[in-house]
């Protein structure tokens, strides 16, 4: 390593050697010439200098006759000359001939050629002794020019000096290269050093605690997006290693014996599994609309053990025991249902308050804006309460498993675990987990995350749900955080946040031969909704609810009309909508622009025996919604935002034909796992009327390659995996607690 970064300051180093070398090569005779000019300058300043020191025993000499003249002159020539500089000089008349000249003054020089050369910029003469610069100054006597004097200066001292200032400057180069190389040389060995212990903290997850620790500022987003990646690569790793492995009902239980040695097992949600209601005389059971319902219900009844919830049912109360237990599913009996019982003002702030305005809203990037009432959270706590007391009532060993089931019960873990600190507490958030910064506008923001670090683990349905949570830790809360092992430590308690795509139990062969054939469906509900035989429907089955994209749908299912009128007449849209938290205003509100658009449209494009748009909003079960789903052309799932959306699963799950298309929303968990489904954005209408002309339009053989191919990932990725690879992580977990509490016993010994 050290050999390759000394290779490539070589190569940064070689350049600039080679510069400085080539800087010094040009810059020496200019600094020569340059030297010269300054010198020359110099001396002709001097040189007037002298002429107008001499002027004077000049001006005396030269009247006397010639003898004394010379005399005179001789003995004023030597004193001048004996001057270091002064090499010789001579005294011209007015008539350019020589008067006088000191001995060393040169033969052939006369005053002409030395008046000539004075006027050049160097002034400058060869002799054998050396170069001598040549300047001519008029000597003046009372204003007038008497004399000329020609003064010749050794010009010897400017080439030591030239020589002088040469090695200077060499050396000056030498010791600038030298200065660079060693800077470059450590900048780059220290910089080195920092990527790659910095890439090597990434890699184990502590972030660039690098040696330059102040890069890590500007390196954090980099880092963030390659930890990201690192984590989905180990996922779908993970995924791809027991990908041959099918998991189901059955396996599910072998790990709850043989990993969990038979341990209790207890789930915990808001929503119930079965609904009691009363209808007339008679009471009948419902499955509730609820992805949350859809994907727990089964893992109960492979696992067997308790379900608390609230009892929300109007003849709920009358099927329960004294304990309020019932043992579910009706007819089966696989495990036992334990209902809890709110009240009217209970079930307002901590559901339809805080959870429903406040929770839902500000997890979900729908552009409705969240409520955060004291006295709602105060329901909420008290709620949470009751749901904790329950759970220690139900359980019937000191360290049961606790599956905790979505926002409803963020405080839930905590309370859990101070009353039963040996519990494993699996939760799992149902629905998105927003940034830092949208979570933060909640006033009880550090409340919510230390109940939820009760967890032993906390799960979510996407790596990117994750990160946003650990991200809302690291703001809020005092934690540490362990990017390698996707670890928050809070006072001592350690949480595994893990990204467990939900899904839905893959249907049996059993249950498959049960389903009406897909002709059968098809004629079943056109007949039903007086539509020809070849008439094309797409199906949504959403609950009612502003986070679906259902007026998105609507529109988009307008501009397909406008723009590709051949299917007037031809397409409906049959929209199943659940009714669901009708008592809050923004549902009610919500509700009521999709009927009236609805009607909007049915108006518009409606004819005699059409309409473009069915909306069926009221409860189906799922025998009812499975018929859709086998009956149509297309599945429309346009959430503007969701957690996972099991609709789109069910859809697959129900076509064993192979045909259908499934456009699905980008905004959806799913979308990244059902690349074969035509993947929109709800929110641009015309992309959405073409994707449904597109679906409309797919030739059979295409939507067989995709619904075959989304098939098998759902099948593989079924419920049972989801709840598996939970479960594992659980065991692990404790395995490695039971490990550390006999050490804890073994040294405490
Ligand atoms: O899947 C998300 C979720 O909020 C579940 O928690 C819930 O059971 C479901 O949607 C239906 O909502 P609600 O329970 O309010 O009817």
């Amino acid at each position: 390593m050290i050999l390759n970064t000394l290779r490539l300051q070589f190569r940064f180093l070689l350049p600039l050697v080679l510069t400085l070398v080539a800087a010094a090569y040009l810059a020496l005779p200019l600094m020569d010439k340059l030297t010269l000019r300054w010198s020359s300058r110099d001396l002709s300043l001097r040189g007037e200098l002298v002429t107008r020191a001499l002027t004077e025993p000049i001006a005396e000499a030269l009247p006397e006759p010639m003898r004394q003249r010379t005399a005179r002159l001789q003995a004023l020539f030597n004193r001048a000359v004996q001057d270091e500089r002064l090499f010789a000089m001579a005294l011209c008349g007015s008539d350019d001939t020589i008067v006088h000249k000191s001995g060393t003054y040169p033969a052939d020089l006369g005053c002409a050629q030395a008046r000539s050369l004075s006027a050049q910029t160097l002034a400058q003469l060869p002799l054998a002794s050396g170069a001598v610069h040549v300047g001519m100054h008029p000597v003046v006597v009372d204003g007038e020019r008497v004399a000329n004097l020609v003064l010749l200066h050794d010009l010897s001292f400017v080439e030591r000096r030239s020589q002088d200032t040469q090695k200077y400057l060499i050396a000056f180069m030498a010791g600038l290269g030298l200065v660079i190389s060693v800077i470059t040389v450590v900048v780059a060995q220290l910089s080195w050093r920092g990527w790659v212990s910095g890439a090597r903290a990434l890699l184990r997850g502590e972030g660039l605690l690098s040696p330059l620790i102040s890069t890590r500022g500007e390196l954090a987003p980099l880092a963030a997006d390659f930890r990201e990646r690192l984590r989905d690569l180990e996922d779908s790793y993970r995924r791809s290693l027991d990908r041959d492995d099918h998991w189901g009902p059955e396996r599910l239980r072998a790990l709850l014996r043989s990993q969990l040695r038979g341990d209790e097992l207890m789930v915990v949600s808001n929503r119930e599994p079965y609904i009691h209601e009363q209808r007339g005389d008679g009471v009948v059971c419902k499955r509730p609309a609820s992805g949350l319902v859809t994907a727990v219900e089964p893992v109960m009844r492979a696992c067997s053990g308790t379900w608390i919830a609230h009892g929300g049912g109007s003849a709920d109360r009358s099927v329960v025991d004294a304990h309020d237990r019932v043992m579910v599913p009706p007819g089966s009996n696989d495990y036992t249902l334990r209902r809890l019982w709110l009240s009217a003002e209970e079930e307002q702030g901590y559901y339809s308050g805080f959870s429903n305005e406040g929770l839902w809203p500000l997890c979900h990037v729908a552009h409705v804006r969240p409520v955060f009432r004291e006295s709602d959270w105060v329901a909420y706590r008290a709620v949470n309460e009751r749901f904790a007391d329950a759970v220690v009532a139900e359980a019937r060993s000191a360290d049961p498993v606790v599956l905790v089931q979505d926002y409803h019960l963020a405080l839930l873990p905590a309370l859990i675990r101070q009353r039963l600190p040996r519990a494993t507490i699996l939760t799992f958030w149902h629905i998105p987990w927003p940034n830092p910064e949208s979570f933060g506008i909640c006033p009880w923001r550090e409340e919510l995350l230390q109940g939820l670090l009760g967890s032993t683990i906390v799960g979510f349905h996407t790596r990117y749900h994750c990160k946003n949570f650990m991200e809302t830790v690291d703001r809020h809360l005092e934690a540490r955080i362990e990017h390698e092992h996707s670890t928050i430590t809070v006072n001592k308690q350690t949480t595994l946040i893990e990204s467990y795509p939900i899904s839905i139990a893959w249907p049996d062969e059993q249950e498959r031969q049960r389903w009406p054939a897909i002709a059968d469906c098809r004629d079943a509900v056109r007949r039903r909704l007086g539509l020809s035989e070849g008439h094309r429907l797409a199906v949504g089955v959403d609950r009612f609810d502003y986070t679906k994209g259902i007026l998105e749908r609507l529109h988009a299912v307008e501009r397909l009309l406008e723009k590709y009128p051949q299917w007037v007449g031809q397409f409906s849209l049959i929209q199943v909508a659940a009714p669901s938290r009708s008592t809050l205003d923004e549902y009610q509100a919500f509700q009521q622009r999709i009927h009236q658009t609805t009607e909007r449209l049915n108006t518009r494009f409606g004819l005699p025996g059409y309409l473009p748009v069915h909306l069926l909003a009221e409860h189906h079960e799922f025998e009812a919604v499975n018929e859709l789903y086998r009956a149509s052309d297309i599945c429309l799932v346009t959430s503007l935002h969701d957690g996972m959306n099991l609709v789109c699963k069910e859809f697959v799950a129900a076509r064993d034909d192979e045909q259908g298309v499934l456009v699905l929303s980008r905004f959806a968990g799913a979308a990244a796992e059902l690349n074969e489904a035509l993947i929109i954005n709800p929110y641009h209408v015309e992309e959405g009327a073409d994707t449904l002309h597109r679906a409309l339009t797919m030739p059979e053989a295409e939507q067989r390659e995709r619904m075959a191919n989304l098939r098998t990932t759902v099948r593989d990725d079924n419920v049972y995996r989801w709840a598996g690879r939970m479960l594992t992580d659980a065991a692990r977990w404790r395995l490695r607690e039971r490990i550390e509490a006999r050490m804890q016993r073994h040294n405490g010994a």
